[in-house]
């Protein structure tokens, strides 16, 4: 750590991990649901439990970039915070914000617009919020003592993030008008901008991790961002098939949507390749784990799984099933949680002085959350597979298919365990890594520790 103010993130890092084993929770009530077993039906009905579930999600992964944010923009731009109780207060608010919405959905306050359930009120606290955050990271870059690519992108994804969030603001009585709008959020946040955020911190732990040269992380990061626009943008046609908007969404959507997959493929090329080049190995293994497994399984759960649905004739049968939990549940974990989890693996032991990423909980941490993440992935798809089948080619009712799929779900809930079991590991570590009370180093010191540098291979 280079300076004082980078340790306010880990306040936000703490934050993700609170609200995260909360979604954990909000997942086994809809799983047990699934499976016939819905107890709790009175008090937290599945659609409460749904939009808290998804919605406690996105405030955790904007936790965990905001966390990231403090952490990485300081020290790229060379200089302290520009403050550090506006961050505390913003993070404040943005909890606040957060927990009223989440009440308010057991009390039935909401949109009902999947993903963007928080009521308009909330929405423009969201909205300040959001900009206190861009201001405190847009003043430390401007006044910055070097402007660094890494730092670019990140600022201009999170930026481009704030603004996208305002389509979703557009009133209007009208459902197509409302679908296509919501879209734009959703669609260009993860399958746009939000892979800017990730390609920022991805290029900063690779800088960090692997020792490779800067102007050769970054150089790719440039074409990386390039393929992300080029297909994410019209992309968001693979949306618009059957909403109501005109038919050459079909070939729009389908064209652009089946490119997508390349940006994911090139973030998992540039990961592995970088591992494997790079001559200094940093001794924070686990921190490399989180990277790389991210760049792999962002791929596999956004670029393969995304492709498997993304043609028209595909999603005209699978569109809005468990196919699409499928889907969701790899893609954001591999891209969006893993990336977080992977700064917080970097950042934990500079933050707290306690160099504790080599224990076996942190590694079990990573291999039983992935290994359970991709049994859920499978038992979502046998579902949703089953349930394409029966309810649209042999055309049984949709309730009594869900019957049909309630054995599905208990596969799901083995597989639920073994990941919670992973992420109980990564909490349980987070919490021995203590307060942060890590020292700032000197201007040029190194955070790898003689010691350390001299077992690392
Ligand atoms: C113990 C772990 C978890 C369980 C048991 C679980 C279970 C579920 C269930 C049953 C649904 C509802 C599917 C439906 O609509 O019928 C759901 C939705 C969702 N979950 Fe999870 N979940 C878990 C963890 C996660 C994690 C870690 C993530 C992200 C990294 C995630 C992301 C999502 C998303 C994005 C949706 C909405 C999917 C869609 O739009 O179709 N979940 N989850
Ligand atoms: C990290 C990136 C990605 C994440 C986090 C993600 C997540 C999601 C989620 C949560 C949904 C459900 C949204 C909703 O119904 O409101 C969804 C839908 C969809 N995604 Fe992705 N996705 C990603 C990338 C991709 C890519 C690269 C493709 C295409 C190649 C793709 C294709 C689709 C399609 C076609 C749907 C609509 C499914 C339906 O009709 O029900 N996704 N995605
Ligand atoms: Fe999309």
């Amino acid at each position: 750590m280079k300076f004082e103010s980078q340790r306010v993130s880990w306040w936000f890092f703490a934050t993700c991990m609170l609200l995260f084993s909360l979604q954990i929770v909000y997942g086994f009530i809809m799983a047990f649901a699934h499976a016939g077993h819905d107890a709790l039906h009175a008090v937290i009905p599945f659609h409460a439990a749904r939009a808290t579930h998804t919605n406690l999600l996105v405030m955790w992964l904007l936790c965990g970039f905001m966390g990231a944010a403090y952490y990485i923009i300081p020290e790229e731009a060379d200089r302290e915070l520009h403050s550090v109780p506006l961050a505390k207060l913003q993070l404040g608010a943005l909890v606040a914000t957060g927990v009223t919405a989440i009440i308010g959905f057991h009390f039935n306050w909401w949109e009902g617009r999947k993903f963007l359930e928080i009521p308009r009120p909330l929405d423009f606290l969201v909205v300040v919020d959001v900009l206190m955050f861009i201001f405190n990271i847009g003043m430390t870059v401007k006044n910055g003592r070097r402007f660094t690519t890494t730092s670019l992108v990140l600022f201009f994804g999170l930026l481009s993030a704030a603004l996208l969030y305002l389509p979703g603001m557009i009133p209007t009585t009208n459902q197509t008008h409302d679908s296509y709008w919501r879209w734009w959020v959703v669609h260009l946040w993860v399958e746009g901008v939000w892979e800017l955020i990730m390609g920022g911190i991805l290029s900063y732990l690779l800088i960090k991790l692997t020792g490779i040269d800067r102007e050769v992380i970054e150089k790719w990061l440039y074409v990386i961002v390039g393929f992300t626009f080029l297909s994410g943008i019209l992309g968001t046609g693979h949306h618009y098939y059957f909403i109501g908007t005109p038919n050459y969404w079909k070939w729009v959507g389908g064209i652009f949507g089946a490119m997508e997959p390349i940006a994911f493929l090139g973030m998992a090329i540039y990961g592995v390749t970088m591992a494997r080049k790079g001559g200094r190995a940093h001794p924070n293994r686990t921190a490399l784990q989180w990277t790389v497994g991210c760049s792999i399984m962002s791929f596999v759960g956004a670029g393969f799984l995304g492709f498997a649905h993304t043609l028209p004739s595909v999603n005209l049968y699978t569109h809005g099933t468990l196919v699409t939990a499928m889907h969701g549940h790899m893609a954001f974990w591999g891209a969006y949680a893993m990336i977080v989890l992977a700064i917080m693996s970097f950042a934990l032991p500079n933050l707290t002085g306690r160099r504790l990423h080599d224990a076996p909980s942190a590694q079990l941490g990573f291999w039983a959350s992935n290994i359970g993440m991709i049994a859920m992935t499978l038992a979502f798809g046998v579902a949703g597979v089953t349930q394409v089948y029966l309810e649209r080619r042999v055309g049984m009712d949709f309730l009594a298919v869900q019957r049909e799929l309630e054995v599905h779900f208990i596969g799901l809930i083995l597989a639920a365990s073994l990941f919670t079991l992973g992420v109980c590991c990564f909490v349980w570590n987070f919490i021995r890594h203590g307060w942060p009370v890590g020292e700032v180093l000197a201007a040029g010191a190194s955070d790898v520790t003689p010691e350390e540098a001299a077992r690392t291979p």
